[in-house]
């Protein structure tokens, strides 16, 4: 199957005269008089292709082929300013694969309608383009854990604990009982750290959002650490290092597709060379009312909130040292300020907001116990987690990071749905 073909961006590095193989589906074409022309696009991009009328038989082939027909040609290099690339290819063969019916998206279809047809907007060069930046981001991730020393672990998705609280669990029928799907993989990871010291896991997670915003999906891609020996300020190290590399590996790799969706690329250029500041929880209060927000301290620090504190912002910060009551039961409490988490949030910049939310885990027993008793938990239901603080117990810190957060970041893109192929929408379980 694969004898002899090229990708339409190895056709474009080729020199004039040089004979190609190619095959892809029909982006656009127009029938001229004396021409057919066809871009043909592929997983690289796309490429013109020409086909001269005297040529009757294969010029026929061309101009029966529908858009998104998929089709191989075959041809020679020709130099052209006015093709996409300035290449294109002057086509002696032109064998039509697969016979499009009429295509659904003609553009300028509504939002709406898109997500009927996502199994087929998914072609769209956007979502083309932002799909290889994830990719590219997902692999500079794990990259990024393994030459550190970090062991992958593979934890469930059906679990009987809450981590992040009982409001957005979405339960499901385990053979008579009450189950939930995963909101976070941090529990199974801290058991694994007892033997793998460093580990981390790459997971769906569900949250039952209440609340409907660009920024929230009711099934997103998280990826999580959790490390023994590691306090909270290591951990953000870690966490700045971790970002920055899928920041670098975009960069490096995917500048045409960053330049296709319009990126500006110099807050990304300014966080490879920053460090991250820590704003504490304080600082931020302070800040806000400063920027005329009605807030004062003890008050959450949500979407709207942070979306004032990074619009400004050209580089990623942490947001610090929250009030223990606005946070999950497990973070470690401050010995100075015991009304003090010690939780970290990485926000991003340009009114984007939270896209990494970690801390130190309580390691004592004892005030463990008493954080779930004052969260109105049931400490039998987390048993086996507090036994980890009873056989060796360590410090120890880990982090949530939302894949499509980060992504939805370093693209640009303003809305959620746009940076995942497959977005679970509440009015729809489709495709
Ligand atoms: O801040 P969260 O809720 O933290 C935890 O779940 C921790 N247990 C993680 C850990 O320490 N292992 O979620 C972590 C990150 C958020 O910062 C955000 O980027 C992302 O997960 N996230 C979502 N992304 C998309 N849609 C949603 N509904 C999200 N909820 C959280
Ligand atoms: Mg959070």
């Amino acid at each position: 199957m694969q004898e002899g073909f090229i990708s339409t961006r190895e056709a474009l590095a080729r020199g004039d005269g040089e004979r190609v193989k190619l095959r892809g589906w029909v982006y656009r074409k127009r029938d001229l008089a004396s021409k057919v022309f066809v871009v043909m696009r592929d997983a690289d991009g796309v490429i013109q292709c020409v086909v001269d009328r005297s040529k009757a038989d294969v010029a026929a082939q061309a101009s029966s082929a529908t858009i998104e027909s998929s089709i191989e040609v075959e041809g020679v290099i020709r130099s052209d300013p006015r093709a996409p690339g300035g290449k294109e290819v002057e086509v002696e063969k032109f064998n039509i694969i697969g016979l499009a019916d009429d295509f659904p998206i003609k553009g300028g279809e509504s939002i709406d309608y898109l997500l009927d047809v996502r199994h087929l907007w998914l072609r769209s060069r956007k979502l083309t383009q932002i799909m290889r930046i994830r990719a590219t981001v997902l692999k500079a991730l794990r990259d990024h854990f393994t030459s550190n020393g970090w062991w992958e672990v593979s934890p469930p998705i059906l679990t009987q604990s809450a981590v992040e609280g009982g409001a957005t669990l979405f339960s499901v029928d385990f053979f008579g009982r009450k189950a939930y799907l995963s909101q976070s993989a941090q529990f199974y990871l801290e058991v694994m750290i007892f033997s793998l010291e460093r580990v981390w896991s790459l997971t769906p997670s569900f949250r039952a959002e209440r609340s409907r915003t660009r920024r929230h999906l009711y099934e997103y891609w998280h990826l999580e650490g959790e490390a023994a020996w590691m306090d909270m300020h290591d951990m953000m190290k870690f966490v700045e290092g971790l970002v920055k590399s899928a920041v670098k590996a975009v960069l490096d790799e995917r500048q045409e597709e960053l330049q296709f969706l319009g990126r500006n690329q110099e807050p990304l250029e300014e966080t490879l060379k920053s460090s991250f500041a820590e704003v504490t929880y304080d600082e931020a209060i302070e800040r806000l009312q400063r920027k005329g927000v009605n807030i004062k301290w003890g008050d959450d620090i949500g979407a709207d909130e942070e979306r004032v504190l990074t619009q400004d912002e050209r580089v990623p910060f942490f947001l610090t040292m929250f009030p223990k009551h606005l946070k999950s039961f497990y973070m470690k409490v401050c010995d100075r300020r015991p009304e003090v988490a010690l939780g970290f949030d990485l926000e991003a910049p340009e009114g984007y907001g939270e896209v990494v939310g970690g801390s130190q885990r309580e390691d004592r027993y004892d005030v463990l116990l008493q954080r779930i008793k004052e969260n109105n938990l049931n400490p039998d239901d987390y048993q086996w987690y507090l036994d980890l603080r009873r056989f060796g117990s360590v410090p120890h810190s880990g982090f949530g990071l939302g894949v499509d957060r980060l992504v939805m970041w370093i693209t640009g893109i303003d809305h959620i749905r746009d940076v995942i192929p497959f977005p679970r929408l509440r009015e729809r379980i489709y495709p």
